[in-house]
């Protein structure tokens, strides 16, 4: 999996999607992170197709993931995900596929989004470890060349791995500094599993971008605050999906790999820490799979 790719969510405006996927094909991106509940596979997949007949790429040099949404958690519904997926990605296999959150949410197909905060919404018996032995069948029919979990806590991961047949291959989770998440990176590593940081740049918090020592740092290397964003990430071996509707941004965020943040300059990131969560899903809270109540979060 490469170490940058390139994050979609709220990206639904089809000219600027479309275009920014060839952009990024054109400026070395190989990877491209998207998700059923994003409501834009299509318009990637418009873009694939016109790359690939144009033989701007090939589908064997591009990294695609994907994610099942929470009302697909049932065993069998799985595999019906991942197929609504593939079809409006108009892909055959994905590189990766993701249980988007361990929370399980009521069936159903649609791509409109119910009120989940609402108790009769939730599922109450699905557990993460039936959805993964969905997740082991797609595996092992082909639809997936790997699989792996997203939003997942060390406590989900311990079960998966204790009572299920294939091992996770990545947990995609929030890192940026504010959220630096030492325990659970440490984790998923000593078990093997690699780490996917989604908002690695915070989002663009305002607050973030001004801090002084994000500045300094940025300015000792002729960098820009979000390079140093990224590159903290990097350098902890974790895997970046910035998300961008601008060009001039995706060249800036993957201009990453030609410099190199001191120790101390690590440390002084680190710091920063205040286990601030932007997705922290709240109104899940009382779902049986809600995983942010726990230690090792
Ligand atoms: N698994 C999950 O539950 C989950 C949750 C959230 C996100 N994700 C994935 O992770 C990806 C990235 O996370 P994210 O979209 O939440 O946040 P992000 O990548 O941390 O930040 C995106 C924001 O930063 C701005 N930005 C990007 N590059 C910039 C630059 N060089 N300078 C200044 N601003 C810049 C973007 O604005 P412009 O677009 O205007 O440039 C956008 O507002 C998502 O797109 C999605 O694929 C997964």
């Amino acid at each position: 999996m490469p170490q940058i790719g390139m994050g979609t969510f709220q990206m639904t405006d089809r000219p600027v999607l479309e275009q920014r996927i060839k952009d990024a094909i054109n400026i070395g991106y190989r990877s491209i992170d998207t998700a059923y509940v994003y409501q834009n596979e299509r318009l990637i997949g418009n873009a694939l197709k016109e790359l690939f007949s144009e033989n701007i790429t090939k589908r064997e040099d591009l990294f695609i993931t994907s994610k099942v949404w929470s009302n697909f958690h049932k065993r069998n519904s799985v595999m019906n995900a991942v197929k609504l997926s593939l079809n409006n990605l108009g892909l055959n296999y994905l590189d990766l596929v993701l249980v988007h959150w361990p929370m399980a949410y009521r069936e159903g197909t649609g791509t409109t989004r119910p009120n989940y905060t609402m108790d009769s919404n939730i599922d109450t018996d699905t557990t993460v470890v039936e959805t993964w032995r969905g997740m082991e069948d797609i595996y092992k029919k082909g639809l997936a060349r790997s699989i792996g979990l997203s939003n997942f806590n060390s406590e989900q991961i311990t079960r998966i791995l204790r009572e299920t047949q294939l091992k996770p291959t990545v947990n995609q989770i929030e890192i940026h500094p504010y959220l630096s998440q030492e325990k659970l990176v440490n984790f998923c590593k000593s078990n093997n599993i690699a780490i996917t940081a989604y908002s690695p740049l915070g989002r663009a918090d305002t607050e973030l971008f001004n801090e002084t020592v994000l500045n300094d740092i940025a300015i000792n290397h002729n960098k820009t605050v979000p390079q140093v964003l990224l590159r903290w990430l990097i350098q902890r071996d974790i895997i970046i999906i910035p998300k961008t509707t601008k060009q001039e941004r995706l060249i800036e965020n993957f201009n990453v790999f030609d410099f190199q943040l001191t120790d101390d300059e690590m440390k002084a990131i680190f710091k920063l820490n205040k286990n601030k969560r932007i997705f922290a899903k709240s109104e899940s809270s009382n779902n049986r799979e809600y995983p942010f109540n726990i230690e090792f979060k």
